[in-house]
């Protein structure tokens, strides 16, 4: 009998490890999942951050990948290097346009896919200090989001078309048609080289500026004639980044997601609505442009609309991740009329219903939707409210919440926190029904707020 049930522990324990190393995933530094919700508080609860744009493509204005989509060489782009003079960048205006619309914190292009860097690096001279602006343009961006009070983020693009080390692939402007044209192509590149280069420039952001809180790193695309993590030197990267900045938030493009801390948060790209239900339950950020260009595009009309941007918004919200909303400014440093009347419209709402954003996620089970018109909920435990947005307005003048008999204890609009009265419905005692004025409150999406029990 003894024999029999140590044999049975042996077996079970036999079990438990190979699971726990077939399924567990390797970690880098081995934070514990309650340090890491710590280190991403201040991100859990902003839900909203601005993403900016900016380098020399601002100045042909038709995509910042336009040296890939025309097939520029360094000489032909030069121009723009040549000629670019933002005269009227003032990123503190650009702060407190992001802090008037709701955003929390921002994330800057430092160097995108073309090379240039905004910042003043030791290891380069393809940079701001040596163009018509003759500053580090990154330096100022850094000192304007701190005097808004946001938090300050850093976008670094893996990815170096300019760069002579940096080996032509299938991604890069000269790419060539046949495999043959490649090795020929690439006599002399050296990826060594430029790993040291990006791990220099990652080096100097993260040393010279201060405390960073978020970086964004771009992007990887293994496989045949791509690039991931053994090019990047992606694990020994990610050490460097943690050691100098501790307590920064990593995004997931390194190519190590098979480590538990090789991202924090993952980055659905300019994805509908509907798919970010399956986020659920993780970190994550989706990244949206408000026409399809991150770079400044002058001749692209399709703009969303107010209300799909504010969708974004709450549905991210509504399934616990954030919205990061990107603008391209212009080669004069400014944001241009269509993106400054969209951040007016987000100051406008977030100005009244803000509180059924921040702090927020989704809600518990037990909260149904409202019958028959569309809405999203969003739930802030530490308040005890629950928050209704309304995409549909009631005509007939009634909310019925199915299930919810017995849970309210007050229900007011947020905007103006005027009183709406409610009562079991009649039909159904389980359900309530909540009195709407008929007139809607002037905003694209009203908001109910619930006191709960
Ligand atoms: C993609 C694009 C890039 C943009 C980024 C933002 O990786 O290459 O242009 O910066 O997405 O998510």
């Amino acid at each position: 009998m003894k024999r029999n049930f140590t044999l049975k522990n042996v077996v079970t324990l036999l079990f438990v490890a190979c699971s726990i190393s077939l399924f567990a995933q390797k970690s880098i530094l081995g934070e514990t999942p309650q340090q890491k919700q710590v280190r991403m508080q201040w991100f859990t609860d902003a839900h909203f951050g601005m993403f900016i744009h900016w380098g020399l493509y601002a100045l042909p204005a038709r995509h910042e990948w336009v040296k890939r989509y025309e097939r520029m060489t360094n000489e032909q782009y030069q121009t723009y290097f040549d000629t670019f003079d933002p005269v009227n960048y003032d990123p503190v205006k650009w702060a407190k346009t992001a802090k008037a619309a709701g955003m929390k914190y921002m994330v800057l292009t430092t160097k995108h896919h073309e090379g240039f860097c905004l910042f003043d690096s030791k290891y380069t001279d393809y940079k701001a200090t040596n163009t018509k602006a003759k500053r580090d343009l990154v330096r100022e961006y850094v000192n304007a989001c701190r005097s808004q009070g946001l938090k300050v983020g850093f976008y670094y693009s893996l990815i170096d078309w300019h760069h002579p080390d940096f080996t032509i692939d299938r991604v890069h402007p000269q790419e060539p048609s046949s495999k043959v044209a490649y090795d020929s192509l690439n006599r002399g590149r050296d990826m060594n080289r430029y790993r040291t280069y990006l791990r220099n420039q990652v080096k100097e952001l993260l040393t010279n500026y201060g405390k960073i809180d978020i970086l964004w790193l771009d992007f990887s695309y293994p496989g045949e004639n791509g690039k991931g993590r053994d090019d990047w030197g992606s694990v020994e990267l990610i050490k460097m980044v943690r050691k100098l900045q501790p307590g920064i938030i990593i995004n997931n493009r390194l190519d190590l997601m098979d480590y538990t801390d090789g991202y924090d948060f993952e980055t659905p790209e300019q994805v509908k609505p509907e798919e970010l239900t399956k986020f659920k339950g993780k970190y994550w950020e989706t990244c949206q442009t408000f026409s399809g260009s991150w770079g400044y595009y002058r001749d692209e009309n399709t703009w969303k609309t107010e209300r799909q941007l504010l969708d974004l918004l709450i549905t991210s919200t509504a399934n616990g991740g954030n919205l990061i909303l990107n603008v391209g400014p212009t080669a004069k440093g400014e944001f241009d009329y269509r993106a400054t009347n969209a951040l007016d419209k987000f100051a406008y709402w977030m100005h009244a219903n803000s509180d059924a954003i921040y702090s927020c996620t989704y809600a518990p089970d037990e909260y149904a939707l409202p019958k028959g018109i569309e809405a999203r909920l969003t739930y802030k435990a530490s308040a005890k409210r629950l928050y209704v947005h309304l995409f549909d307005y009631p005509t007939d003048g009634k909310l019925t919440l199915p299930g919810y008999s017995g849970k309210i204890k007050y229900a007011q609009f947020l905007n103006d926190d005027s009183e709406l009265k409610f009562q079991s419905d009649k039909e159904n005692a389980s359900d309530v029904v909540l009195q709407l004025p008929t007139q809607k409150p002037p905003y694209e999406i009203p908001v109910v707020e619930l006191i709960l029990k």
